[in-house]
């Protein structure tokens, strides 16, 4: 009985997608919760001594105790309390001069009280902590999360009292050979609490998670699953679009769990109409609200059919980076600021790069109707033969699926950026374009591909990967790294695959207010031609069907210390990190203008 009953689930719940157990929170902006932003003391800690022995063996009396001394004879050799401070949600790296550097591990603590409630359940949540984070209540370890833009959480019910909690978490940004990323990347190696963390509150048996979207190219079938977690797992789940008329009840299963599929007459989400419905998930001890659209996202051919009409789009890279002060990008604030330029560029799409974006950006695009491309960090050469390394990276999708997967914006799941052909990496990105179909059926997958010469005119994509691929992205630096601007007027396009192509990326370095003639490197006018260029080449491509140039605003990266201009920041933004807009903004604009007013509304 055992073996059959998921066997059943499975091909019951084939047409449409599939529940993952990640054990994450969905929607946690829906939820009661207390935050725990703000001032946390912390511990820096090159030598990891507050998690080894002299023996490089775990220690049990860690840091993580934060002990105190109870005698004036106890040796105690840390205390958080009259430790330095830093902010959290934040990067470590721009709070502290001389941090600004430092890869390694910082020890961050927290004391909270917490009026317990009969019935209810808590669990600690973080946005995102980057790179590994050891947690632990109250001196006892509640688990380790690896990968620096996904969510997770964990229980606290049973830890938690009602005074003086000490919530301790040890962050290490180490780059490591076997990680994902890798130890090179062309952005800062920002480490920290890097997003909110709170404390959540549900019932006993609570709506853990559940995916409501438009059915694979069906306008108007909404199909999905509804988890419960608890122990009152079989139960009447109501989901409710007011403004649709919509009320529809389904019963979960023993293990909680129950597949919805219904009719609704939708006002469709897209660009121009950017509608988001108030759904509600009601159960008999839980009540969820949130706020979903619904759209179709397909390709047929060369076509990007939303809502079943060809689209163009109109896209931009951006880092999350934070505009004017720097660092990490986190809040509300720096998401309007980022995809307000974005518009202004005339956008309809963001490419985030190159790991997920905080949940901001996600719902800010889903409020302001720009379509985003999401990715995880399987960024240049991995380890594509460590098991642990392929485990890492699926983790990192499924959890990135989880987080945003009632998005109507989001419309492309990317796989990875720029990395090498050969055997063991297409199996490994095969596999995790397999995941992430079996998880959501309804977005289109992508990877940012590399392309390369025929011959001196010719430029072909085709890269192994792009059979398993719904939409090819290629990165080309034509102009830049690949000759000079008027290059780009001799080229031509190919491919050999039947797809619409996002050229992901394109572009050159500018020092903002750095003037001189067309042919001088890091000049406005430089980067102006390149995009000119550019823009005359990408038009002659016929299978082109988005652009997202490299890059909205100039971020800060390692790898490029030129003095006096880049000054360990990559300068291929459209806008400096000053948020001063440089001459080839006004190409990409006047461009994005044109194919806005061609566009069929
Ligand atoms: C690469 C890469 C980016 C990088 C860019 C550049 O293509 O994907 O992460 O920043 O080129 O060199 O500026």
């Amino acid at each position: 009985m055992k073996t059959i009953l998921p066997l059943i689930f499975l091909l019951a719940a084939i047409p449409c997608v599939r529940a993952q157990q990640t054990g994450l929170i969905a929607n946690t902006e829906g939820r009661k919760a207390v935050s725990l932003n703000g001032q946390w003391q912390t511990i820096i800690d090159p030598y990891e001594t507050g998690y080894y022995d002299y023996r490089y063996q775990p220690s049990a009396n860690g840091y993580f105790k934060d002990a105190k001394p109870k005698s004036k004879s106890d040796l105690i050799e840390y205390d958080f309390d009259t430790s330095e401070s830093l902010l959290v949600p934040g990067d470590w790296n721009t709070q502290k001069e001389r941090l600004l550097l430092y890869e390694g591990t910082i020890w961050y603590q927290k004391s909270f009280d917490y009026q317990r409630k009969p019935n209810t359940r808590l669990f600690v949540y973080f946005g995102a902590a980057n790179y590994v984070a050891d947690v632990y209540l109250n001196g006892e370890k509640l688990g380790r999360h690896e990968g620096g833009f996904t969510p997770f959480n964990f229980e606290v019910t049973t830890l938690l009292r009602d005074k003086a909690n000490s919530l301790v978490v040890k962050v290490d940004n180490q780059r490591r050979r076997d990680g994902v990323p890798t130890l090179n990347t062309d952005w800062w190696n920002y480490g920290g609490l890097t997003r909110q963390v709170k404390l959540i509150e549900t019932p006993a048996t609570f709506v853990q998670d559940y995916f409501i979207q438009l059915q694979k190219g069906s306008r108007e079938q909404i199909s999905g699953w509804v988890k419960l977690n608890g122990d009152q797992l079989k139960q009447r789940v109501t989901v409710r679009i007011p403004e649709a008329r919509v009320n529809r009840s389904f019963t979960t299963d023993a293990s909680g769990y129950a597949e919805i599929s219904f009719n609704a007459d939708l006002n469709l989400w897209s660009p121009d109409n950017p509608k988001l419905y108030e759904v509600l998930v009601e159960t008999e001890t839980d009540r969820v609200q949130d706020l979903i659209g619904f759209r179709s996202i397909e390709t047929r051919g060369p076509e990007i059919l939303l809502n079943g009409k060809p689209t163009f789009l109109r896209g931009v890279s951006i880092h999350e980076e934070a505009p004017f002060r720097g660092g990490r990008a986190y809040s509300r604030e720096d998401a309007i600021t980022l995809l307000g330029w974005a518009k202004e560029l005339g956008c309809n799409f963001v490419r985030l790069a190159h790991y997920p974006h905080n949940e901001f950006m996600i719902r800010e695009a889903d409020r302001l109707g720009i379509m985003v491309w999401s990715e995880i960090p399987v960024y240049w050469t991995i380890l594509w033969e460590n098991p642990a390394t392929f485990q890492n990276a699926q983790t990192q999708l499924t959890e990135m699926i989880a987080r945003d997967k009632n998005r109507a914006a989001v419309i492309v799941w990317s796989m990875a950026n720029e990395t090498p052909i050969g055997e063991a990496r297409l199996a490994f990105l095969k596999k995790l374009v397999e995941r992430a179909r079996s998880l959501d059926s309804t977005r289109l997958i992508s990877a940012a591909l590399e392309r390369h010469y025929l011959d001196e005119q010719t430029e072909m994509i085709d890269d192994p990967l792009g059979e398993y691929l719904d939409v090819l992205g290629c990165n080309e630096y034509v102009g830049w790294y690949d000759g000079l601007p008027e290059k780009a007027d001799r080229l031509e396009w190919k491919t050999k695959y039947q797809k619409p192509l996002i050229m992901s990326e394109f572009g050159g370095d500018a020092l903002y207010g750095k003037h001189g003639d067309a042919l001088t490197r890091w000049t406005e006018e430089y980067q102006e031609s390149l995009y000119q260029h550019q823009v005359k080449m990408l038009k002659r491509i016929s299978f082109l069907r988005g652009t997202c140039p490299w890059i909205l605003m100039d971020f800060r990266s390692p790898r490029r210390p030129l003095p006096g201009i880049q000054d360990f920041h990559n300068r291929k933004g459209l806008i400096s990190d000053r948020g001063e807009k440089k001459k080839a903004f006004y190409v990409m604009q006047q461009y994005y203008h044109e194919l806005g007013a061609a566009s069929p509304k």
